[in-house]
């Protein structure tokens, strides 16, 4: 079975120079800026990190040159690969200001495009998996792995979305609206840090399936099925980066400034 645990230990996880929608405006980066920050001010340079393999979600608090040495990459020649990159226009599909969005905003935005695309691309991959490790397991061992931890990956976001779309999200309108000042069940950064806690375990778990599936690439022998589902999980890792860093870095930062502000 997975070698996953569940969700454990809190994060620890806030950037002071993120608390405020004025730091997103930061016209540059260095070696010192955080990774969280500077896909925050340039979206699109997200596409570089996950060509890198560098997470700047659950990640994201960590200095550039810091996240770079910690996935064996130079730090100077990861600099002057996202200034390229920037300087080239390079563009995301989904590439929008969510810094300049307001909270309310950013909570439809993220509940509109992440939230609906796992709704209806988890189920589909479940399926795949089951069925791939159901045909081919005797042929390579590790599909077994895979199917269980998409299957445990899948209860876990949908448990997860529910309490953000039926607790947190709904908290999040009510304060920035004035119509709320403390939530019910104690400290705003109660839930937040569970959150955050259940995105690291979403995000060790399509570690592991990006292990299992060196690295998402299907073996000669591999069917259609197989194939299709490995560039599902792919798809689903990048989206999952995007998702999660819109919320540990954007989102919850901003709520708990504003929380504690009322
Ligand atoms: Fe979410
Ligand atoms: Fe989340």
């Amino acid at each position: 079975m997975t070698q996953l645990k569940a969700p454990g230990a809190g994060l620890g996880y806030l950037d002071p120079d993120m608390n405020s929608p004025a730091s997103t405006a930061t016209p540059s980066f260095t070696l010192e800026t955080t990774v969280g920050a500077i896909v925050i001010a340039h979206p699109a340079l997200a596409r570089v990190f996950e060509r890198l393999g560098i997470n700047y979600c659950c990640g994201g608090k960590k200095p550039l040159a810091e996240a770079c040495r910690a996935h064996g990459h130079d730090p100077e020649s990861t600099l002057g690969q996202l200034h390229a990159a920037k300087a080239a226009g390079e563009t995301l599909e989904q590439d929008i200001d969510c810094g300049a969005m307001t909270l309310t905003q950013l909570a439809d935005h993220i509940e509109g495009t992440h939230h609906e695309y796992v709704k209806a691309e988890l189920p589909r991959l479940v399926e795949m998996a089951d069925r791939v490790a159901r045909k081919h397991a005797w042929r390579d061992e590790r599909l077994k792995e895979i199917g269980e931890t998409v299957s445990l990956l899948a209860d876990e976001m949908f448990n997860h979305m529910g309490k953000e779309e039926g607790i947190l999200f709904p908290f999040v309108r009510q304060i920035e609206a004035g119509a709320a000042d403390q939530f019910p069940c104690g400290s705003i950064a109660n839930p937040i840090r569970q959150m955050e806690d259940e995105h690291d375990f979403a995000t060790r778990a399509v570690a592991r399936l990006r292990e299992l599936s060196d690295g998402f690439k299907p073996d000669e022998n591999a069917c259609n099925t197989h194939r299709a589902l490995l560039g599902g999980l792919e798809e689903f890792a990048a989206d999952l980066q995007r998702h999660v860093h819109k919320e540990n870095n954007i989102l919850f930062p901003r709520t708990l400034a504003l929380a504690g502000a009322a």
